[in-house]
């Protein structure tokens, strides 16, 4: 029995989900599944963008067969030849005779390759910026060379702009049966998905996604319809945000992945002890075991963390298997822009140390710090000062996040009234307390609503942990941001999570409001406290409706306004037109860097020639 969803009036999913596939590709494990998606455009002619996996074709062509409802398919257009997206095509050109194929030329090199039927009479071939016209809809075709292979191109259809984006933006996991991103708490479930998704499928690619970006930037997006995982209706930009950091190897977070191999824990206590060393400096990190983590998932961590830190044993006198696995699989995904330190442990003869930093240095823009330490099979108490050491050189690049605490007299009681001038369309930080733990994140949605009684509503998105305080005790501060704050406020209350992290640690106890939740005196105009009348959930954020209990004014400040932040405090991501010049290899996606190509230039990868080059827009 068929099972799709409509998009928009003229257009449905007819994807299949599979929950019984053990490793993607054969390689990455997916333990929520996978969804392959395809898209049936119903106009005057019928459009169908790409096709699924063979496991799941059979309810592909049950889903097909219901959307056509008994019309016939005029159109399939074939974003990507890799077999996950075409392995029916074969049996749609026999159900389909009147279908025609639209591709690009090397498409069709690759259809033919896959599969043997003839269909040169029915494929209709396009080309950068060509357009089909299949009534009310106009198709646009856009070329996306190695977004994951070198045939990909994505389609928009500027009539309902709607950009079927191939490979890109997509994510592991069914989608068990919501469609669209919004209708999941996707940041909060999916996102670690989508990063292993985008950093092992297209991570090494980061030039030619750029590109992609460059090209998206010009169209108006309403929606995106990638081949894997969710459809996205709202919040577009902030998927495309995660992209161009992601392609610009910039990290996502401000901490340190360690990754260790340990045959017998020794190694693993060295790095235990590393991480202990630097949460006590204030510093997050995350461990993964390589012998026990995919490595698909230590990759993805890579892409995220802005420190990397290797503890291996030495094994068969060179890097211990696993740990070699994953420094080959990031070096291969073209990991960049990292900060990074290696621990060695070996008995006899330690290499692993050396053979690391040797494979990470051929990688472009990697600090490798020169504290190493170096264990002989276990560590040794006067060892923990080459510990402290390499803790001290990565803390060194942690700036120290300035404690908000000024003002330790008791702030007056009562409301301040002019507390409600400073409330804009601004940034905040909202402190609940939960018996023993104290919280804050940054919120942007604060209003004052009436001033009889005295009320405000307050937007905060369900993914915080300080929502989930709010909702359990009632109760909340609101701090309204000044525009001296500076970024690492923003940081420490926006880019890390209550649930792991004591945002308050060292802070003085006694900068409370009335309430006994916590507030920020210093980088700040006004603080407002709230008691709870009514959440109403909204999806993704709860709508709280609060009485004001107290009101202070702090400063004279302007407050932070959104523009303000964008434009004066968020340090700015590299321009792609600072991005360096050079030619990519249209074959395997090699980057020359330097103009001219040299005539007689030969991808060291696929060892194709010149001619199969292409400068970098
Ligand atoms: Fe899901 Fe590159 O294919």
């Amino acid at each position: 029995m068929h099972c799709i969803r409509k998009i928009t009036n003229d257009l449905t999913w007819v994807g299949v989900n599979d929950r019984r596939l053990a490793m993607f590709e054969g390689v990455y494990h997916v333990p929520e599944g996978v969804a392959y998606n395809s898209y049936l455009l119903t106009d005057e002619k019928t459009v169908l963008f790409d096709t699924v996996d063979k496991a799941v074709r059979q309810r592909f062509l049950e889903n097909l067969a219901e959307a056509l409802g008994g019309r016939k398919l005029d159109y399939l257009v074939v974003q990507h030849m890799e077999p996950d997206h075409s392995a029916a095509i074969m049996e749609m050109a026999a159900k389909y005779p009147d279908m025609q194929i639209v591709c690009n030329r090397m498409t069709l090199t690759f259809i033919k390759q896959f599969h043997d039927f003839n269909m040169d009479s029915r494929v209709l071939i396009v080309e950068e910026n060509d357009t089909l016209d299949t009534g009310t809809h106009k198709l646009h075709f856009v070329m996306a060379p190695m977004v994951h292979w070198p045939e990909v191109m994505v389609t928009y259809d500027s009539t309902d702009k709607v950009l079927f984006s191939a490979d890109a933006f997509g994510c592991f996991g069914a989608l068990n049966g919501a469609l669209f991103a919004d209708e999941v708490a996707f940041e909060r479930d999916y996102m670690d998905e989508a990063r292993r998704y985008y950093a092992n499928i297209v991570g090494k690619y980061g030039a030619q996604v750029e590109a992609l970006l460059d090209k998206a930037a010009a169209l108006d997006i309403g929606f995106l319809c990638p081949l894997h995982g969710f459809v996205w209706r709202k919040n577009i930009g902030s998927f495309i945000e995660k992209y161009a950091l992601w392609s610009s190897y910039t990290p996502e977070e401000r901490g340190v992945m360690i990754a260790y191999a340990s045959v017998y824990g020794n190694t693993e206590n060295a790095a235990e002890i590393l991480a202990c060393k630097l949460h006590g400096k204030g510093i997050r990190s995350v461990m993964y075991d390589v012998s026990v983590s995919p490595a698909s998932d230590i990759v993805a961590a890579a892409f995220k963390w802005s420190h990397l830190v290797f503890a291996s044993t030495t094994y068969n006198a060179g890097i211990f298997v696993a740990m070699e696995a994953v420094i080959n699989d990031l070096v291969s995904h073209n990991i960049q822009n990292r900060t990074v330190a290696v621990i060695e442990n070996g008995s006899w003869a330690a290499t692993s140390g050396s053979l690391i930093r040797e494979k990470l240095s051929t990688c472009q823009n990697m600090n490798i710090l020169g504290e190493t330490v170096s264990i002989n099979s276990g560590l040794k108490p006067g060892q923990l000062a080459e510990i402290d050491r390499l803790a001290d050189a990565i803390a060194s690049e942690f700036p120290a996040p300035e404690a908000p605490q000024q003002g330790k007299t008791a702030p007056p009681a009562g409301v301040d009234m002019r507390a409600m001038f400073k409330l804009s369309y601004g940034l905040f930080v909202l402190t609940t307390r939960d018996g023993a733990k104290d919280n804050g994140c940054i919120i942007n949605t604060v209003t004052q609503i009436t001033e009889n009684p005295r009320r405000i509503s307050m937007a905060v998105n369900k993914a915080n942990f300080s929502c989930d305080l709010v909702l359990k005790t009632g109760e909340f501060n609101v701090s309204i941001l000044a525009e001296s704050a500076p970024f690492r406020v923003f940081e420490h209350f926006g880019f890390q999570s209550g649930r792991d992290t004591d945002k308050f640690a060292g802070c003085d106890d006694s900068i409370r409001m009335a309430n006994g939740i916590r507030y920020l005196p210093k980088y700040t105009n006004s603080v407002i406290s709230g008691k709870v009348m009514d959440a109403i959930d909204y999806g993704s954020h709860y709508l709280f409706i609060a009485d004001i209990t107290q009101a202070i004014v702090t400063s004279d400040e302007p407050s932070v306004t959104y523009q303000y932040y964008f434009d004066n405090i968020k340090p700015k991501p590299p321009s792609p037109k600072e991005k360096k010049e050079g030619y990519v290899c249209k074959i395997c996606g090699y980057v020359y860097e330097g103009d001219p190509l040299p005539d007689d230039f030969i991808c060291p990868l696929c060892k194709h020639g010149a001619a199969d080059f292409e400068k970098i827009k």
